[in-house]
């Protein structure tokens, strides 16, 4: 059903696509209707040669109060059941999680009760109220995420509220849903519904690393694996179970390869090079932090030779 309309993602959803189902059925009714009658009776009296058709004024006041009587109920049953539910819709439940946003040429801006931020993307838990204060920098823009049925202008000058309850966790499309210039189309985003405990988890910043799993990311990252890798015909020595012991270096000097020499030849490599290799390695000053040094360092402590 996905290609037709999006999945249903909110509390609000299947409320909003019943509506939308029972206008689709009912006019594709009434539209068939109209049609196999127009077919049928330009069919069936047709003009023959040599027969009359002769067209008697007719009144039936049967006829015309069912043709008035009938719409006019169905029209107002629509009518009620649609303000019905908007209604529904404009009280908000009570509690939930406020969140702010903020409209600006050409991008979503969210703010979250601890104050994370995050731009064109939205992080909500499942399973409570999401309550959203929205206000634009600039012009008009309208947040709209399908998979919830909802969406609401953003104006400037003014705030308006959006809430949705979702249902689902997974990402969702977020769109801009009025033309704001250039670049509306690009206005876009996504809405990841999440576990209570993962949301939480993503308040702060992702789960935690250790040092040791941080340092070892970043091992992997910065490219040190490539030459650290313990091979025998590497270029670089491995470090695996090296922390604290002595080692030979270059011009025959000795170092002990403790913290502060991990350190300096992450900073400075070319400084204490350890005999018998060339110093290749580029420095790392001003492209680590001290923290993802002191990493690094917890990750290569805790290397055990094999
Ligand atoms: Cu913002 Cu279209």
């Amino acid at each position: 059903m996905d290609f037709f309309i999006p999945e249903q993602a909110s509390t609000f959803a299947p409320r909003v696509d019943l509506i939308f189902y029972f206008l689709t059925v009912l006019t594709t009714v009434i539209t068939a209707g109209i049609f196999i009658a127009l077919i049928v009776i330009a069919i069936k009296f047709r003009r023959i040669e040599g027969k009359e058709r002769i067209s008697k004024p007719l009144h039936s006041l049967t006829l015309e109060l069912t043709w008035t009587i009938i719409p006019t109920i169905v029209c107002m049953g629509i009518f009620a059941w649609a303000t019905w539910l908007f209604a529904e819709y404009l009280n908000e439940p009570e509690g939930g999680l406020e969140i702010d946003v903020v409209g600006k040429q050409w991008m979503w801006k969210i703010q979250h009760p601890n104050g994370v931020r995050e731009v064109n993307s939205l992080h909500v838990p499942i399973g409570r109220p999401i309550k959203l204060t929205m206000a634009s920098q600039d012009v008009l823009h309208d947040f709209y995420i399908p998979a919830f049925r909802v969406k609401q202008d953003v104006i400037p000058g003014r705030f308006t509220r959006l809430w949705f309850e979702p249902t689902k966790t997974g990402t969702f499309h977020l769109f801009c849903a009025e033309y704001c210039g250039t670049e509306h189309s690009k206005m876009i985003g996504t809405v990841t519904v999440m576990t209570e405990a993962d949301y939480a988890e993503w308040l702060i910043g992702g789960p935690k690393k250790s040092p040791i799993e941080a340092g070892e990311a970043l091992f992997t990252q910065r490219g040190c694996v490539s030459c650290h890798n313990g091979n025998s015909d590497a270029r670089c020595p491995d470090l695996a179970g090296v922390f604290g012991e002595t080692v030979l270096l270059k011009g025959g000097a000795e170092a002990i390869r403790d913290e502060e020499y991990l350190r300096e030849s992450i900073m400075e490599p070319g400084k204490r090079v350890v005999d018998g290799y060339n110093p290749l390695m580029p420095s790392f000053q001003n492209q680590l932090t001290d923290e993802d040094v002191l990493n690094l360092v917890a990750y290569i402590k805790s290397l055990e030779k094999e």
